[in-house]
């Protein structure tokens, strides 16, 4: 691109240096559709004149010599009586080269050369399609700008917070498209901006698109300028409020907010018991004349238009009941939640124990009961041993041993 313009440049250099050669060359910017005077220098200003005009230009094949007689060509060009050549309209095809060579009476040749180009402002530049908000870190398309009916076709270029938006492929890309009608040869251009904004960057920043004509010395012309809100990309933090705070008796009213960092263009959206409550979308959820069945978990879901919808953490409304009511009153439903949890595993946890010790208690006193057994079969046997042989001394005292327990 830079390449391509730089040898542009030098070809017009060396074209501009071949003209600056031919005497009294001038540059002759024209506006399409507008008559046009050359002058012939140095021809009388009446006839009887000698005077040749000739052209090459888009509507010639090469050089075309002018009759000062008139013709066909009257209505594109014709020589004026004072030997200056009128453009009655001029065209796109009219741009290129015109000459003139004129001898004075006193028979000094002048030669004139003109270099005509033919320029068309465009409409006022136009951002069409414009985004409504931006989101930091995100690449989101600003908006599209548009020039029509210009010629040559001229450049547009963004300003952001008018500051000169370039390309880069990364944070800023422009998107570019160039038409031509087929009728009138103007060009129709087209820029569609796409922009990542940093984090942390201005949150209210200014676009701006301008059309920069492909003439010297022509003004730029602006767009109206757009002004987008750019939200930070860290995740909306959806919260309930609820008013009053506290247990709430029967009859009571309790008022719900959805709270929001996004608070335009956001619905609202309320759910009960992991139900969408049959609610239009609104932020404040007003429950008055409560009755045991509006006690639940409540939520509110913010739906964003381009950044999708989150939900809130559950708040639970505890209806108060007439003789055991739940001793706490607005509790953050997860809370609960967690805390009956953790009381469920930590009393889980608690029976396992006590199971398990148990079990282990058991089993101990078992063994100790086993590792005893055998002392007492010996002892048995001594005392079977001291029975026979009480048996042998003393028969009736072994039948009482035995006997006894
Ligand atoms: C013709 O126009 C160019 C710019 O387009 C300029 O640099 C040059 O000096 C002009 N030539 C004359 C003879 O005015
Ligand atoms: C010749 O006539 C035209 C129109 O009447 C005028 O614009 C132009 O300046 C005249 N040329 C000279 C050299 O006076």
């Amino acid at each position: 691109m830079a390449a391509g313009a730089a040898a542009a440049a030098g070809a017009w250099v060396l074209v501009l240096s071949l003209w600056g050669a031919v005497v009294g060359d001038r540059n002759i910017t024209a506006r399409i559709g507008k008559p046009l005077v050359l002058n012939c220098r140095g021809a009388p200003k009446k006839p009887p004149q000698q005077l040749e005009w000739k052209l090459n230009t888009g509507r010639t094949e090469a050089w075309k010599v002018l009759s000062p007689q008139g013709g066909p060509w009257d209505s594109v060009a014709r020589v004026l009586p004072n030997g200056s050549l009128l453009l009655p309209a001029v065209g796109i095809q009219d741009e290129g080269t015109f000459r003139c060579r004129a001898t004075s009476r006193n028979g000094k040749e002048t030669r004139s050369t003109y270099q005509v180009r033919v320029y068309q402002i465009p409409g006022k530049p136009e951002i069409i399609n414009p985004a409504s908000e931006l989101m930091a870190g995100v690449p989101s398309k600003v908006g599209t700008c548009v020039s029509e009916g210009g010629y040559p076709a001229g450049t547009l270029s963004w300003h952001w917070d008018g500051k000169p938006l370039i390309p880069d492929g990364k944070g800023v890309s422009v998107q570019e498209e160039t038409r031509r009608h087929p009728e009138t040869g103007l060009f129709t251009l087209q820029s569609e901006l796409m922009v990542t904004p940093a984090q942390g960057g201005a949150p209210h920043p200014t676009f701006s698109c301008s059309f920069s004509p492909g003439l010297p010395r022509r003004r730029a012309l602006h767009a109206a300028p757009i002004q987008l809100n750019v939200w930070e990309s860290v995740p909306l933090e959806v919260q309930v409020m609820v008013e009053p705070g506290g247990m709430l008796a029967p009859g009571g009213t309790v008022t719900l907010t959805c709270e929001t960092p996004a608070q335009s263009s956001v619905q609202i959206h309320w759910i009960k018991d992991g139900m969408p409550l049959p609610l239009p979308p609104s932020p404040m959820l007003v429950l008055s004349e409560v009755k045991p069945e509006d006690q639940g978990t409540y939520s509110c879901v913010a739906m964003h238009p381009s950044h999708g919808s989150q939900e809130s953490r559950g708040v639970s409304v505890v209806i108060e009941t007439d003789k055991e009511g739940p001793t706490t009153g607005y509790v953050e439903g997860q809370g609960l939640g967690t805390v009956a949890l953790a009381l469920g595993i930590l009393g889980g946890l608690g029976i396992a124990v006590l199971l398990i010790g148990a079990i282990m208690w058991r089993r101990r006193q078992r063994q100790r009961q086993e590792r005893k057994a055998p002392e007492n079969q010996e002892e048995e046997e001594e005392e079977e041993e001291r029975t026979e042989l009480n048996q042998s001394e003393e028969p009736q005292a072994a039948e009482s041993g035995a006997a006894g327990p």
